[in-house]
């Protein structure tokens, strides 16, 4: 099976991501490209040691959104992806991008959604006086962060903690859950239907 993973950024996500299918955690499956909209994202970097097509576009190169949409969906397609990731992917994608790929694209987002949509989640939770906080992964649909959850995790906030620490404690458990996530999509487990997840 193809996955094709978009990135932003350093791709702690992706590294996880292609460990779990050298692992097996992901079965039969590997990453085939991964594309950022970065040229200097270090997940492009992991790629290439990976042995993984590493590629870059930029929207200034683009006229606009749909114009640099469909010239990403081109290039993705080109690796027939069973699944597309998006991991730190810091870019709105375009109502025909996501119905491209509905049903095929998952995303994680650092907060327990419906919570804390958008940017800055950590330090939102920890200004709200929240005592726990985490991180969802869900189908993607035209809402922004708005598709249906397939699998969330839970970290506390204790006390005295800044958003870095909250940050890490999330992604430890990001790298964890996105690969089970992953492979239960490839494997046909988790599934789309409509605005809900449903799992067999
Ligand atoms: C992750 O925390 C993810 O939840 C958010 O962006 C971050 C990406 O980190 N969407 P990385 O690039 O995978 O290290």
């Amino acid at each position: 099976k193809s996955i094709v993973v978009l990135i932003s950024g350093n791709g702690s996500n992706l590294q996880a991501i292609i460990d779990a299918c050298e692992s097996g955690i992901i079965e039969n499956a590997k990453v085939t490209a991964v594309l950022s909209n970065k040229a200097d994202a270090f997940g492009l970097e992991r790629a290439k040691q990976a042995g993984i097509d590493a590629l870059h576009l930029a929207a200034s190169d683009y006229s606009d959104r749909a114009d640099f949409d469909q010239a990403m969906a081109k290039r993705i397609d080109e690796y027939q992806p069973d699944l597309v990731i998006l991991a730190g992917f810091m870019r709105i994608l375009s109502g025909e991008f996501v119905r491209h790929y509905q049903g095929r694209m998952i995303n994680i987002h650092p907060s327990l959604l419906p919570k804390y949509t958008g940017l800055n989640t950590h330090q939102r939770a920890i200004d709200a006086g929240d005592s726990e906080h985490g991180t969802s992964v869900h189908f993607v649909t035209e809402e922004l962060d708005g598709g249906p959850v397939i699998l969330q995790a839970k970290v506390p906030i204790f006390a005295e903690d800044t958003a870095e620490e909250v940050m890490g404690r999330v992604q430890e458990q990001e790298h964890r859950i996105y690969p089970l996530v992953a492979n239960w999509c490839l494997q046909q487990r988790a599934h789309m239907d409509g605005e809900t997840a449903f799992f067999d």
